[in-house]
């Protein structure tokens, strides 16, 4: 056991009737990063927080978070993290200083030094204005915040962050992704669950990505890409009538697949690169084209999206989330 690890699970299992929720799971979390653990709907991430935050026992495999077992040394476990997401003890009576304040007092906090992290929270998390107002007028974005300011109160050694800004707008998610980095500034390990490949990618250093209970591809974001091959080539051509054509020059060309996007002039392929690189192979893709008389009126090569890591790894078709 690595003491560098804030988690590390061994074929971690639990099963929920005949459904095997989390089905033989991986992990090591360096400390102090963010870790993404990335997946659908109902792919095992929230399982597999609980059990790592001792809320739920394991039916197989093993779990360590900084070296302390889940199961035989949970109080250890329970000392040195904290949890968000669908358990925040936020109570919507009470105002925003309100709770933070009863919080840090449940916490051993002097009722000054209460007062005072409360109203460091409120003001760094941009609250300071809403902190006298009741919880449940607050918006979804403003709920979440308070919800980490809550779970913050004592700066936790690992921050469990479940879906933190599933259904809030994008104005709200970058201030919790704000509030993401600086918890990490402190030197806190975040593990951060999430449907949303952009939010991996702006956060995460590592990304696990989760599939039915099961890892499905682990590294950094530049290796997952990696993984799917060196790059895209997205191209528009000028006739739509000439596209057909155009896929078969492309597929023969790259020796790869060809995806048609809605739009109809549009294409796009992975290049792998090979031996001779990715821009060589997509500029030989181009002559080709020309070759046979095919305008292309707008070209780009880059790396792969996470979506297009995430459709890749699960052969899925249609959206990811
Ligand atoms: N308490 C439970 N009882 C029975 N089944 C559960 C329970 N919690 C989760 N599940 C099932 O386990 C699977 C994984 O769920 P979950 O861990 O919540 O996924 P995610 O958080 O990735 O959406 C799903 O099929 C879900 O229906
Ligand atoms: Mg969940």
């Amino acid at each position: 056991m690595s003491t560098n690890l804030a988690i590390e699970t061994t074929a971690l299992v639990k099963v929920f009737g005949d459904n095997r929720a989390v089905d033989g799971v991986d992990l090591r979390v360096p400390a102090g990063t963010v870790y993404g653990l990335l997946g659908p709907n109902g792919a095992g991430k929230t399982t597999t927080v609980r059990m790592l935050a001792t809320l739920l026992r394991p039916d197989g495999g093993e779990a360590r978070v900084f070296g302390h077992d889940v199961r035989r040394e949970a109080d250890a476990v329970r000392s040195r993290v904290s949890l968000t997401g669908q358990y925040a003890s936020v109570d919507e009576d009470l105002t925003g200083t309100e709770n933070l304040v009863l919080l840090a007092r449940l916490l051993g906090h002097s009722k000054p030094s209460a007062r005072d992290r409360a109203a460091q929270l409120l003001e760094a998390f941009g609250l300071s204005r809403s902190a006298g107002k009741q919880v449940k007028a607050y918006s979804g974005g403003m709920r979440r915040r308070i919800d980490i300011a809550a779970s913050i109160l004592n700066t936790p050694d690992l921050l469990f962050l479940d879906e933190p800004t599933t259904g809030l707008d994008p104005r709200s998610r970058n201030q919790v992704w704000d509030i993401v980095r600086a918890v990490v500034a402190q030197g806190t390990t975040v593990l951060l669950t999430t449907q949303y490949l952009d939010e991996a990618d702006h956060l995460a250093s590592r990304i696990a990505v989760i599939d039915h209970g099961r890892v499905i591809a682990e590294g950094t974001k530049g290796e997952l890409k990696a993984s799917v091959g060196s790059g895209t080539v997205h191209l528009r051509l000028r006739d739509p009538a000439r596209r057909p054509e155009a896929e078969r020059v492309l597929a023969a060309a790259l020796g790869a697949e060809v995806l048609l996007d809605a739009d109809p002039v549009a294409l796009t392929a992975r290049v792998d690169g090979g031996d001779r690189g990715a821009s060589e192979q997509a500029a030989h893709a181009l002559a080709e084209l020309a070759r046979s008389g095919i305008t292309v009126d707008n070209f780009a090569l880059g790396q792969p999206s996470l979506d297009e890591v995430f459709l890749a790894l699960t052969d899925r078709k249609g959206g990811a989330v």
